[in-house]
């Protein structure tokens, strides 16, 4: 297994480009089960996640061809799905146990065929991750389903699924996205109430807009679809991952420096934009447009003079627009280095705390006690060997390694590279010391 050493001390400066968003990527690849027609997407991060649902699309029978990016942090995929032959549309486990997201081609699949065999994606690290509201709403739409031997046996016994007016009874990302695909293609209109407005999901949205379908309320918590008979191909281009951005903030924020992020979604990301102005960084962002899609995208610098000393802030996680979750162990690792005391509390998953441990273990004083972290600041690191657990809590050692003193040595970095495209070769361009240990011992 590859592992990444860091040697801290290194202010950042320079520029890093933010590749397309994993979270919207994972929804707009499964929206091309719906049509059959060719559909073209380009800003895919080149991440194992995006690799893992090409997989499942393949499995399924799809047509995927995908090519890179110049610098290698992309992918820009065309799919093809007027072959699909594998009748039992079956998802298979060993694929999805990996990405849990490819829960998300359930709907499509019974929208569009009328049946569907997806394994269930089970736990992972951070918590039990149920699909209970996905579930439950296609069943009310009229699919059958039942759990056979682990996976979700769907079919939709009149032949097409019917609109609902719908409320679900918790805010949820994937139920959101899941059952917004399969309403683009049931009879009726559906209404979704108490959905997500995550960023990503306005993105599926106005995909499955350029594919035909009529959605009213995008980016609102109220959702209208008006179901169509059939959905044509279309090309789109993945918003930016502001999860990616954040990430990099935080760790500009920790080192200090001067960091140009390019192709960044500041408005994606105004409550840790917020947090970092108000605990002592600076963020400028200047208008830019993407020469390739000529889409408007604008580049944040951010910038702490080395020496300043950063303010302790408490956090509270929240859907979007709260502050996200999955920014959650980057900050802590920040709030290690900042003055005072700053209390983190985790309000969307049970278990998002692995990467406490491991902060302590380079000498963060912090404890936890249930669903909230109490970090005291100005505790100076010390690198050792850590393992990351899960995918961000990976990005927080790295962060903490880049501050600690002497060299931290990450294990388990197959977390880190299912979101993450390329982070030490954008790392090492600003003048981070990391680098990856292929395969055994440092
Ligand atoms: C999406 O996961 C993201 N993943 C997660 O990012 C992100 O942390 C999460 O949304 C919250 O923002 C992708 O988009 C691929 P949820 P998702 O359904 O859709 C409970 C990352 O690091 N719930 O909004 O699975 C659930 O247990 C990943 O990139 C049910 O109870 O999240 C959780 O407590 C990690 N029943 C809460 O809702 C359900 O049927 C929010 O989950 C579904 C969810």
């Amino acid at each position: 297994m590859d592992r990444l050493t860091v040697c801290g001390g290194a202010g950042l400066n320079g520029k890093i480009p933010i590749s397309g968003a994993k979270n919207a990527a994972l929804p707009c690849l499964a929206a091309s089960l719906l049509a059959a027609k060719e559909i073209a997407l380009t800003h895919l991060p080149a991440v194992a996640d995006i690799r893992t649902m090409i997989k499942v699309l393949q499995a399924l029978g799809c047509d995927v061809s995908a090519d890179k990016s110049e610098d290698g942090f992309e992918l820009s995929a065309i799919i093809k799905t007027d072959g699909l032959k594998n009748s039992e549309f079956k998802a298979p486990y060993d694929l999805v146990k990996t990405m849990r997201a490819s829960i998300l081609v359930l709907g499509p699949l019974l929208a569009r065929f009328g049946r569907a065999s997806v394994s269930l994606p089970g736990g992972c690290a951070i918590g039990a991750r149920p699909v209970n509201l996905h579930l439950d709403a296609l069943q009310r739409m009229g699919a059958e389903i039942r759990i056979d031997g682990g996976y979700v046996e769907a079919s939709v016994t009149n032949g097409r699924l019917v609109g609902i007016d719908h409320t679900f009874d918790k805010v949820s990302v994937g139920a959101t996205e899941n059952i917004m695909m399969a309403a683009c293609l049931a009879k009726g209109t559906t209404v979704l109430r108490n959905a997500a407005v995550e960023p990503e999901i306005g993105d599926l949205a106005r995909m499955l807009q350029a594919m035909g379908a009529g959605i009213e309320g995008i980016d609102t918590p109220v959702l209208t679809i008006h179901g169509t008979d059939s959905m044509s191909g279309c090309r789109y281009a993945v918003i930016p991952d502001r999860i990616e951005a954040g990430t990099f903030i935080c760790a500009l924020a920790a080192t200090g420096g001067d960091v140009t992020l390019e192709r960044a979604a500041p408005d994606d990301l105004r409550p840790l934009i917020d947090l970092m102005t108000r605990i002592g960084c600076d963020i400028d962002e200047i208008e830019d447009c993407d020469k390739r899609d000529g889409a408007t995208f604008k580049r944040m610098r951010v910038h702490r003079e080395a020496g300043r000393v950063l303010k302790a802030r408490d956090v509270s996680t929240a859907p979007h627009p709260g502050f996200p979750t999955d920014l959650q162990a980057q900050v802590m690792a920040v709030m290690t280095q900042a003055a005072g005391i700053s209390i983190i509390k985790e309000t969307i998953f049970e278990n998002r705390f692995q990467h406490a441990m491991e902060l302590e273990r380079l000498g963060a004083n912090l404890r936890v006690e249930g669903n909230t972290a109490i970090v005291a600041g100005l505790s100076p690191l010390t690198g050792c060997t850590v393992m990351a657990t899960d995918l961000r809590a990976s990005a927080a050692l790295v962060i903490a390694g880049l501050v600690a003193n002497g060299v931290t040595t990450i294990d388990r970095i197959y977390h880190l590279d299912r979101g993450y495209a390329g982070i030490e070769r954008k790392l090492q361009a600003v003048g981070a010391k990391v680098q990856r240990v292929k395969g055994g011992r440092v």
